[in-house]
């Protein structure tokens, strides 16, 4: 292979640039030239490109985003687009594409692999919500910048004996509010897994209150509940003060962690010797600190469980 193309797509992930470097210095060290494909699949179809060479990506590891614009294509769902994106991997010359993303990206890869186009997939998502591999890039990041903000909010929390309920992203996976929930010591965490009932929630609040334990932070994870709803429920039912913190783009940005940034190397690298070996129609993925590659359609039907142990753990640790 003597050209390739690489783009990132659907919500950016810290890490993501981190890949971009691992792709461009492997294949480098391949002698394989790469061509950044801009704004995802819509740039795709627009014929929107870089030339990446090792110079261009030297200093990007510890950037969030991605340098390569990210962007969600309706129009690459029609066939026409698809075919338009054809038409442009044709001109370029790429032999093979690698697409950093999420779900919504594998399948658009998973699309263009059917129509014969050489494909590896790096998950690169905040929400972990990808069954097939233990850890997307991303998710560390978020995860840690989630806990610097429970830390702040406890702070605030306590000082006014008031409860606050913080909201996380996730999409509908629980994975950041449940990690979030045990590495920042919440006293309820309420995760999709779980769904929830509200009349426990304000029970268990009361009763905690009658213990004289001041730690009211509640994680809720996005799409579970609405948070304000959910305030007004608690203090009418209470009497507790509630306040709302919704963490929002905050947990998207920013440098990328040391975890995810070696993940991000290592998935990039992984995808050029894949494509080396033509082993392709692949997602990359890390099971207990192994890199190891599977069928695109597989990553992509593969569901993503909760991890039942870190959900117990939580319970015993809380309230909730
Ligand atoms: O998938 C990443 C994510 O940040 C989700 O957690 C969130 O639900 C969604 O993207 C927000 O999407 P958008 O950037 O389109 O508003």
């Amino acid at each position: 292979m003597k050209t390739i193309g690489v783009l990132t797509s659907g919500g950016d992930a810290p890490g993501m640039n981190a890949a971009i470097r691992a792709v461009v210095k492997a294949a480098a060290y391949n002698n394989i030239k790469v061509i950044g494909i801009e704004r995802g699949y819509k740039g795709l179809i627009n014929g929107e490109f870089k030339h990446l060479t090792p110079s261009v990506v030297e200093d990007i590891i510890d950037k969030g985003g991605t340098i390569l614009k990210t962007a969600r294509s309706q129009e690459f769902m029609t066939d026409d687009g698809q075919k338009k994106a054809l038409n442009v991997l044709d001109i370029l010359g790429i032999e093979g594409l690698i697409v950093i993303g999420g779900e919504g990206s594998f399948k658009g890869a998973s699309r263009l692999n059917r129509l014969g186009v050489k494909i590896v997939a790096i998950p690169a998502t905040i929400d972990n919500d990808l069954g097939y591999t233990d850890y997307s890039i991303g998710f560390d990041t978020t995860l840690n910048i989630v806990i610097d903000c429970i830390s702040k909010v406890r702070d605030t929390t306590i000082s006014h004996e008031k409860a606050t309920i913080i909201e996380v992203m996730g999409r509908y996976c629980g994975d950041i509010a449940l990690y979030a929930g045990i590495a920042g010591g919440a006293k309820i965490t309420l995760i999709p897994e779980k769904g929830i009932e509200v009349n426990s929630v304000c029970q268990k609040l009361l009763e905690d209150k009658a213990k004289g334990n001041l730690n009211n932070i509640i994680i809720l994870a996005e799409n579970l509940y609405d948070p304000l709803q959910l305030k007004k429920e608690i203090e009418e039912k209470t009497g507790i003060n509630t306040r709302v913190t919704m963490l929002g783009f905050i947990q998207r940005g920013g440098s990328p962690s040391a975890f995810d940034r070696i993940l991000a190397s290592r998935m990039g690298a992984k995808s050029i010797t894949l494509l080396v070996k033509e082993s392709t129609s692949k997602a990359i993925g890390i099971r207990g600190n192994f890199m190891i590659d599977v069928d695109i359609d597989d990553a992509i039907a593969s569901k993503k469980e909760l991890n039942v142990e870190c959900y117990e753990l939580l319970k015993e640790f809380s309230i909730i």
